[in-house]
């Protein structure tokens, strides 16, 4: 008998379709989060979930879904998913690493360049015909090229973002738990440094680390008393590595200059002064939204739910001490 799978939200029908070569498939067509009630109603019986990030999928609802096998995100981050939990009842998780970074990398860029040169406060302007021909001080913002550029995070999508900068001659500084080796340094042109130095020197400051307790609230008070008053800080990680509280009183205050977000603490909401700022540039957290990306990830999270039901490892696996146990 075949296995049954929920897709828990809207993704791309070739994907749909490769999972119903496999498996008996409930797809839900809406592009909306699904309630946590509903999410264990429509998980009865199945053995296989691909979920997004809107999915919760903690203790409290695998209690209630003793079938359940594989949770299958689409998305390289997981902190959606209670990993500890599902490993303690075997459950393999997967996610979508490496098919994302040079787009989420792209979209960094973009964040970066659109605060630093004031795009969007002046694409307003222009449409709504306040533009009556041109100044010398007209949205004057500040340089990109040959400024310093902090990495937090040097995993791969944190060397995306350093290999972008060697076209704008910038100097790039990076921290991690770890320190990459002299190779790769030299490779990507970056120097390493600790968290402080960071915080001190970097013109901009682009956050790539994964969301874990370490690293929530990784930016707060004390970090934004160390930035430049004309720094600008970049998050396209997630929510909770900023303090939003804290960046809203930064930027009231005028402790940095700009902050470019792709991602919030409670989405879909923000802090409500951001949104009157002139200096905030706010993203529904796109990052890794194009056509190709997105389409690779939710192929991806379909093989990796194919291999795992089909008794395989599934290339993706963040939980593969599950692996031993079939
Ligand atoms: C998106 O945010 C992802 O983690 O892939």
């Amino acid at each position: 008998m075949k296995h049954r799978v929920l897709v828990a939200r809207k993704i791309f029908d070739d994907a749909i379709n490769l999972l119903a070569r496999y498996f008996d498939v409930d797809s839900n067509q809406k592009d909306a989060p699904v309630s946590p009630i509903q999410l264990v109603r429509k998980l009865q019986g199945k053995a296989g979930v691909i979920t997004l990030i809107t999915e919760l999928i903690d203790e409290r609802l695998l209690a209630q879904c003793p079938e359940l096998k594989i949770v299958c995100n689409v998305a390289v981050g997981y902190n959606n998913i209670d990993v500890k939990a599902c490993t303690r009842r075997g459950i393999m998780v997967t996610n979508t690493p490496g098919v994302l970074d040079d787009t989420t990398a792209d979209l960094t860029w973009a964040l970066l360049i659109t605060v630093a040169r004031r795009v969007v406060e002046a694409d307003k302007f222009f449409r709504t015909g306040k533009w009556k021909g041109w100044g010398l001080m007209q949205f004057l913002g500040h340089d990109v090229h040959h400024k310093t550029l902090g990495v937090v995070g040097f995993g791969r999508i944190g060397k995306g973002v350093a290999k972008r900068a060697m076209g704008f001659d910038m100097r790039v500084i990076y921290t991690d738990i770890q320190r990459a080796d002299e190779a790769t340094e030299r490779e990507y042109g970056v120097m390493y440094v600790d968290k402080r130095t960071l915080l001190r020197e970097s013109d901009f400051v682009s956050l790539l680390v994964p969301l874990f307790p370490e690293t929530t609230h990784y930016i707060s008070h004390a970090e934004f008393a160390l930035m430049k008053k004309t720094a600008i800080l970049i998050n396209t990680s997630r929510g909770p590595v900023v303090d939003e509280k804290a960046l809203v009183k930064a930027l009231k205050d005028g402790r940095i200059a700009g902050a470019g977000l792709d991602v919030y603490e409670k989405e879909p909401k923000c802090e409500r002064p951001l949104l009157g700022m002139r200096n905030t540039v706010l993203l529904p957290h796109i990052a890794s939204g194009s056509v190709e990306t997105r389409t690779k990830m939710a192929m991806m999270a379909a093989q990796n739910c194919i291999a795992g039901l089909s008794g395989q490892r599934p290339p993706n696996t963040v939980n593969p001490e599950v692996l031993t146990r079939y």
